[in-house]
């Protein structure tokens, strides 16, 4: 009963924290377009598509001519309706019904494609207050005058994070610099995909996990929002593996019968992986996802010692593919950002995940 409870806890989550969000974009050789099919996967969102006035038109000819000459026309009368080319009548006029706005953009010469400032000069003033982000594709150049476009187009709202850049050597790896980009954000509400977290078991292998709805998750969620989380695992009473967060936690302790899979919190400071059935009064933090007991016990490594886990809001499965710049041997956090003593954690060096412990 209990546990029946329990999802219908987790369904009621879903369903609450889905704020309205609109994902607005352009496309014209459909890069945009994947990039929304791929980042509309991860969140809820009602989606609409620009399309310019004229259909006709070929930007990229004459060597880009036309769209060379439509940003230029902006550029010399960025206050001027009549710069901005036409574009066909939009499916949403009435954005008021939205919190938060996601602007998914190709790059022309360095700045905002021209439609899309169409867009965001007719529709800019109605995004006052809201929380928007933006997703900038490009081929190789830098994004930094798309964002100044952005930026004197749409005022008077709240930027959720920093722009995305996606250019043509890391398109196709889209989907996870998209779910890596996401939890940098502040959505209005959560999410559906923010009551998800990451449990790496040394460094290796990333299990998924919905959080349970409560206190005590939403602290570890908020927690997890500044640093990923590090710690010791053991082995206890051969149905768990349990270690110290060096952190406390708000508990909402109840009798529970543990499964398989479920993740508790122990005293307000211990976290508890199970991989077997335990009865006790301690507080549910979440369920790890879509593994038998079998898997769990071999991926925890059920009675032979230690273990090291972090939980972070990104997913480090496939990190070790991503190509960096990154400075030879600096260490990065999961986060993003430059780490000069790195202690334990998972980190990322010469564009490797590291596990320091
Ligand atoms: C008119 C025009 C100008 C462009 N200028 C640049 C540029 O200066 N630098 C660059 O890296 N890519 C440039 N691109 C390439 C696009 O930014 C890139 O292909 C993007 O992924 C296109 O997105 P889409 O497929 O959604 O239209 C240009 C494309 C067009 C059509």
């Amino acid at each position: 009963m209990r546990r029946l409870f329990s999802v219908f806890c987790m369904m009621l989550l879903a369903v609450s924290i889905s704020a309205k969000t609109l994902v607005v974009y352009y496309s014209y050789t459909n890069n945009c377009h994947e990039i929304v099919t791929s980042l509309t996967s991860l969140i809820q969102a009602d989606v609409m598509r620009i399309e310019p006035a004229d259909k006709t038109q070929k930007y990229e000819a004459n060597n880009y001519a036309i769209g060379t000459a439509l940003l230029n026309a902006i550029k010399a009368a960025p206050n001027d309706a009549a710069s901005y080319p036409a574009i066909a009548p939009v499916s949403i006029t009435d954005l008021s019904q939205y919190e938060n706005i996601v602007i998914v953009t190709p790059l022309w010469w360095s700045q905002m494609a021209a439609i899309m400032q169409t867009f965001l000069f007719n529709y800019g003033t109605q995004m006052t207050g809201k929380n928007v982000a933006l997703i900038v594709s490009s081929h190789s150049s830098g994004i930094s005058g798309v964002v100044a476009d952005a930026e004197r187009l749409v005022k008077n709202i709240t930027w959720m994070g920093d722009a995305l850049w996606i250019n043509a050597s890391n398109h196709s790896n889209r989907a996870s610099l998209i779910q890596n980009w996401l939890p940098t954000l502040n959505f209005a509400e959560k999410q559906t995909t923010m009551n998800k977290i990451y449990i790496t078991i040394d460094g290796k292998q990333t299990l998924t996990a919905t959080l349970a709805n409560n206190t005590s998750a939403q602290a570890l969620m908020e927690a997890l929002k500044q640093a990923p989380i590090t710690y010791e695992a053991h082995d206890y009473g051969n149905f768990e593996k349990v270690g110290p967060l060096e952190q406390s936690f708000p508990e909402n302790n109840e009798n529970i019968t543990t499964e398989p899979g479920d993740i508790i919190l122990y005293q307000g400071s211990n976290l508890c992986l199970y991989y077997d059935t335990n009865t006790w009064t301690f507080t549910s933090i979440g369920k790890i996802e879509g593994k038998t007991q079998a898997e769990l016990k071999q991926i925890l490594k059920a009675g032979q010692g230690n273990i090291t886990v972090t939980l972070s809001l990104i997913n480090t499965t496939g990190i070790s593919n991503v190509r960096s710049n990154a400075e030879n041997d600096v260490h990065y956090s999961l986060n993003g950002q430059r780490a000069n003593s790195p202690s334990k954690g998972i980190f990322i060096r010469n564009g490797n995940k590291v596990v320091i412990k």
